[in-house]
């Protein structure tokens, strides 16, 4: 499964991708907000040649010719963008239009098994179930991915689910348990993956008793 960063903080992108775990990055008009910097094309410039993989700009137009012409200049940015466009009516005449030039769109806002379907047909290279803010009302995310996961195998859709809104580790691991192609992780939630209190208690042991010989000689 390959690890998207879900931020627009570069600092935290350069962390993530020294350590490996670095394969794509997605951003939304939120994630920019918090960077604070109203430059957010050059942003996204700088994230490119970072990452050197995919990153997601969304598109802030609601309208799918205004779309469409904001897609088409965040392409032009960098030949690792893919243009986030979110799931809507417009959203799909948008993403047929990019899609027939040959530019990836990452479909976001994704809620529902059709809206996932509608965007395949459409031509989106990811589509992105929010999975925490289905869990946030009531509804079971994973479900959904499941339910999106079955439908793309049954039909052979090359479209990648991609699951965003992750809040925990036991999404990550659920998403790797469905074959989900890419989970789009938020930075704190990249760091609580790898800690275990029997990994930091073991290794408190090891140092103790090598301390021990140590002072033994
Ligand atoms: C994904 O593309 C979105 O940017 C993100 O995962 C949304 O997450 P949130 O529901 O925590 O805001």
């Amino acid at each position: 499964m390959k690890f998207f960063i879900d931020t627009a903080n570069l600092e935290a992108i350069k962390e993530i991708k020294a350590m490996g775990m670095c394969d794509g990055v997605t951003t939304n008009p939120s994630l920019m907000a918090k960077e604070g910097d109203k430059d957010t094309n050059a942003l996204l410039k700088r994230i490119c040649d970072v990452v050197q993989g995919p990153v997601s700009g969304e598109v802030t137009a609601l309208d799918a010719e205004g779309m469409i012409a904001e897609g088409k200049k965040l392409a032009a940015l960098s030949e690792y963008i893919v243009v986030k466009i979110p799931t809507t009516f417009e959203g799909l005449k948008a993403t047929a239009a990019l899609a027939a030039e040959g530019i990836p769109v990452n479909a976001t806002l994704i809620f529902s098994v059709n809206q996932a379907l509608l965007m395949a047909k459409a031509g989106a290279s990811y589509v992105s179930p929010f999975v925490g803010r289905l869990d946030d009302v009531g509804e079971d995310g994973m479900q959904l991915v499941s339910d999106i996961v079955e439908v793309y195998e049954q039909y052979g859709y090359e479209t990648e689910v991609l699951v965003a809104s992750v809040r925990h580790p036991m999404h990550v691991v659920d998403s790797a348990l469905l074959g989900a192609d890419v989970a789009t992780i938020p930075p704190e939630i990249i760091k609580k993956l790898v800690a275990h209190p029997l990994t930091d208690k073991g290794l408190a042991a090891f140092m103790s008793d090598w301390e021990k010989l140590q002072g033994g000689k």
